[in-house]
């Protein structure tokens, strides 16, 4: 059985950080209440020369180097992003070039928080169906470019950054104890649309727009949205939540990753949390935090990881791999 292996792993955040202090000299917030109701402490903000392109390119570079390969060796590039450089063409088509690579085909996929989970789920689908060998997977945000820099309630809360994956075609034995990906699920529902979005875009106001949340709203939807998707995930893989060595969540929200966890009986030990360190970056959150996994030692070689996400959309998915 053809499975979808990670080869390396890597990531990009911007230069500038930008602590809970700092914004409580722009907007009327305090690193207390930022740090009680979400767990983030600080976030990387992108200076003027840093976009999507540069920190995808830069994150796929770091995957790349992990994997042992070159540009040369990669098949297709599929970038999650809801910040793209331009409107078209495709970021992913400009990391390509940025890449050096003539050959193959690239693309964007746009699920918003959701973006990493589902574009890993379409290349291992482009993998298995024979397409691609050899697959980039690249999460990439500038939210900081369309975030509404005057309202508390939003921009305390995301950052920039961008992580990278490789995977490859390899031929397993067709078994819970093979690497690579076992099982994936994705969902989304539009009539929850108005209640994370951005107010702009070609077709309907002709500019970019600022991102709108009505956060209560996305919260108590998310821990029921996201145990409905893993439990799935877990059942269509043939593992229970015991056989997990890592639960890799998208990073919004401490209190939301905890009472997921909670609510699914993952240990806190075996839950990683980056959410502290870079707030929410969106389609980049979850290749962020394997990367940090994986570079202190913690996700190795054969360890069995479900990563997830729930956003804007909504959307929602999970993927269950052995590393
Ligand atoms: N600083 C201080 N006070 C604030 C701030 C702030 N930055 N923001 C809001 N407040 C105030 C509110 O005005 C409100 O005051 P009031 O009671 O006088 O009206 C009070 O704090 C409580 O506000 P709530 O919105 O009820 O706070 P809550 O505990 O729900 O936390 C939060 C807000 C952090 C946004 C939370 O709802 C949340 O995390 N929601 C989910 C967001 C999320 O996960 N998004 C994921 C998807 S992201 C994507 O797809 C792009």
């Amino acid at each position: 059985m053809i499975r979808s292996q990670v080869m390396g792993v890597g990531s990009a955040l911007p230069r500038r950080v930008l602590t809970n202090a700092e914004l409580a000299l722009m907007v009327d917030t305090s690193d207390e209440w930022i740090v009680q109701r979400t767990g983030i402490k600080q976030r990387h903000i992108a200076s003027e020369d840093e976009t999507t392109a540069s920190l995808g390119e830069a994150a796929a570079r770091a995957a790349l180097a992990h994997a042992g390969l070159s540009p040369d060796d990669i098949d297709l590039i599929i970038l999650a992003t809801s910040t793209p450089n331009n409107t078209f063409p495709a970021t992913s088509v400009e990391i390509q070039q940025r890449l050096g690579m003539r050959h193959g085909y690239a693309f964007d996929l746009q699920a918003v928080c959701s973006g990493f989970v589902y574009a890993v789920s379409v290349a291992d689908l482009h993998i298995r169906g024979g397409m691609a060998k050899r697959v980039l997977v690249i999460g990439a945000e500038t939210f900081s470019r369309i975030l509404d820099w005057s309202d508390r309630t939003t921009c305390v809360l995301f950052g920039d950054g961008a992580g990278a994956i490789v995977l490859e075609a390899a031929e397993t034995e067709g078994t819970t104890a093979d690497r690579g990906i076992l099982a994936s699920a994705l969902r989304s529902d539009g009539t929850h649309k108005d209640k994370l979005f951005v107010d702009g875009g070609p077709s309907t106001t002709g500019t970019v727009g600022h991102l709108r949340m009505e956060g209560r709203e996305v919260f108590k939807h998310a821990v029921g949205m996201i145990t409905d998707v893993v439990t799935a995930t877990l059942s269509a893989g043939g593992v229970s939540v015991d056989d997990l060595d890592w639960f890799v969540p998208h990073q919004a929200n401490l209190r939301i990753i905890d009472a997921s966890a909670k609510k699914m009986g993952i240990a806190p030990s075996k839950v990683v949390a980056t959410v502290s360190d870079h707030g929410n970056t969106s389609a980049a959150s979850v290749p962020l935090a394997l990367s940090v996994a994986v570079a202190d030692g913690r996700i190795r070689k054969g360890d069995l990881v479900l990563i997830e996400a729930m956003g804007g959309g909504f959307t929602w998915g999970a993927v269950l791999l052995r590393w």
